[in-house]
């Protein structure tokens, strides 16, 4: 049987770790990982790792290198700007037949002949792919479950999380979901020029979350609500930009009232319903013991 490759970037991340998993053992699959430290990758047996940094555009020999014969790349782009990803999207486009890129729910469609779009970076990539030769399939996922191992450092440390908006309501999506439309979308057929618009299965608030992330843990957790300004206070401790801090206390206020969009895109493509928050939770609850 001759066998394809298929190439993963953000391998050792949360979407793509389970999608390494996914595809490893296929034997019609060579899967190549993508790391910046391939010694330190922890990957199951038989991926190969290979070391490129996609934001340094020095690096671009070991792009080539990390992309060449790839029928299809799995693309996460690492970093909320995207400078130096035309060169990367231009090494894909040399060396793959298909490109499967882990966008955000929201994105608007962007013309290929028009100006680049303005705002998330998601966007831009979007935009500089569909410009280039490969077969792609755009993911547009929403707010992820691992957003709120964020608050595990504080949930650990004395069972509360403050955090503002309790009542934002959220489709968060498992990690597993989006890496097993991945893996479809990256081997089989009829997934070109597609958007596909990922969520969890139903909308939980932030405060059922962290009831929820009790649950399995098996202590009570509490929610004590921050106000809007001292969210903005923290954020920018944290590093956030003022677009990012400004874009996000705009959307959690929001979704107070009107909650987020929940699609039924998992289960149409993996014949599975996707997996609810609290199953999540209950997966990852050592994180938070
Ligand atoms: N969080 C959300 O709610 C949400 C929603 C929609 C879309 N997204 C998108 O999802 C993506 C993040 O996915 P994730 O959570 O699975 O990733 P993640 O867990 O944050 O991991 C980041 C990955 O990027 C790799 N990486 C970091 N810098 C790199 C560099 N300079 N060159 C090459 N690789 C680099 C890391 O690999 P090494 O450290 O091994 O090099 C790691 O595998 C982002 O593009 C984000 O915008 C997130």
């Amino acid at each position: 049987m001759t066998s394809r490759t298929v190439v993963v970037t953000g391998a050792t991340g949360n979407v793509g770790s389970e999608l390494v998993r996914l595809l490893a053992g296929r034997a019609d699959l060579d899967v190549r990982a993508v790391t910046r430290d391939p010694a330190g990758a922890d990957l199951p047996d038989g991926v190969a790792a290979v070391r490129a940094d996609l934001l340094d555009p020095r690096d671009a020999s070991a792009h080539d290198a990390a992309f060449a014969g790839a029928d299809a790349v799995f693309l996460v782009w690492p970093t909320a700007s995207p400078e130096g990803a035309e060169l990367v999207v231009d090494a894909i486009a040399r060396h793959a037949r298909r490109v499967v890129f882990l966008s955000a729910l929201g994105v608007p469609e962007s013309d290929p002949d028009g100006e680049p779009p303005a705002g998330l970076f998601h966007a831009t990539l979007e935009w500089l792919i569909r410009r280039t030769g490969p077969e792609w399939t755009f993911l547009r996922a929403g707010g992820f479950a691992t957003n709120t191992l964020g608050w595990a450092e504080e949930i650990r440390a004395s069972g509360t999380v403050h955090w503002v908006y309790g009542g934002a309501s959220r489709s968060l999506i498992h990690e597993a979901d989006i890496a097993a439309v991945a893996a479809r979308a990256l081997t089989e057929d009829g997934h070109a020029g597609a958007s596909y618009e990922l969520t969890g299965p139903s909308v939980v608030t932030q405060v059922e979350q962290v009831r929820l992330i009790g649950e399995a843990v098996g202590r009570d957790v509490r929610w004590v609500e921050l106000s809007e300004q001292d969210a903005r206070v923290r954020l920018r401790d944290q590093g956030w930009t003022p677009e990012f801090i400004e874009g996000g206390l705009a959307h959690w206020a929001r979704i107070v009232d009107e909650p987020e969009p929940v699609t039924d895109t998992v289960e149409k493509l993996t014949g599975a319903p996707a997996r609810s928050f609290a199953q999540w939770a209950n997966e990852h609850a050592d994180a938070f013991r």
